[in-house]
């Protein structure tokens, strides 16, 4: 488990007022200052839009601010969107784009992420581009054609200098939320494996250091076992992660682990 740096974020989804995140980043500012050096730990959280200015100003760049989402257009006819330069004046540290839960309750395509990834690179913002099979997918054992399909429509295009700001998550659909499957950390290598065999082909020997992280179900029973096994560059966490000293000690147990088997 050799790795350049180590990622471990998580998506607020829908969850917490500006008053409830700021509360919540300084309890975990305050955690993590009292455990070990992050080194080369590199911590993220995603809040909502409404939340961003406030916990990027707290966050004062120790923690990684993310957007949930982005419209390509720089401006335009789009109520309810938000652009690039918006994200871009916020100094978000990087854009999630592809959410399994954006392309099932909002119909977002493949192409639709494209059309971001494209944007995204274009104004400087780093897409954490998210791609995951179905549960469907996985019984008629073609996920990783799916996830294969996922990463080509949505990297088409990207510049080959440009893929150095990409981050993928892979995120399982069956696999995220209360009510799912909890994913085997054989399945996760070999997904892992997939997608980085995929990003060399299309980036060459850039693609094999773009970093792939895992989310679905991650939390603080399963996260040391998929960082151990499961051949990813770090965690993405829903729920487990939404009050702060449990973010924390996963946090803190994954750094031990990191440097144990540097
Ligand atoms: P979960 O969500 O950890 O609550 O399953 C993961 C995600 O949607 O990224």
């Amino acid at each position: 488990m050799s790795r350049q740096c180590l990622f471990l974020g998580s998506n607020w989804k829908m969850n917490k007022t500006v008053s409830e995140a700021v509360t919540y980043i300084s309890e975990l500012l305050d955690l993590l200052s009292r455990g070990p050096d992050l080194g080369s730990t590199r911590v993220f959280v995603i809040p909502p839009f409404t939340a961003i200015q406030a916990v990027k100003a707290l966050a004062g760049g120790k923690i990684w601010v993310g957007a949930q989402n982005m419209h390509w257009a720089e401006s335009g006819a789009y109520t309810g969107e938000i652009s690039p330069p918006m994200l871009q004046e916020l100094g978000v540290d990087l854009v999630e784009l592809g959410h399994a839960e954006r392309r099932q309750h909002f119909n977002e395509t493949d192409t639709a992420v494209n059309l971001k990834v494209i944007s995204a690179l274009h104004y400087n913002l780093r897409p954490l581009i998210c791609v995951g099979e179905s549960q469907e997918d996985k019984e008629y054992v073609v996920e990783k054609e799916t996830v294969g399909r996922q990463l080509r429509i949505s990297l088409r295009d990207v510049p080959p200098g440009r893929s150095g700001n990409i981050i993928i998550a892979y995120e399982p659909f069956w696999a995220i939320g209360h009510d799912r499957m909890t994913a085997d950390v054989d399945h996760i290598r070999m997904m892992s494996q997939h997608i980085r065999a995929v990003l060399e082909d299309l980036f060459g020997n850039a693609g094999g250091s773009i970093p792939v992280i895992y989310g679905g179900d991650v939390n603080g029973s399963n996260a040391l076992r998929i960082l151990i096994d499961g051949g990813v560059d770090g965690l993405f966490v829903g729920r487990a992660a939404w009050e702060a000293p449990a973010f924390a000690s996963l946090i803190q147990a994954c750094i031990e682990v990191a440097r144990n088997s540097a």
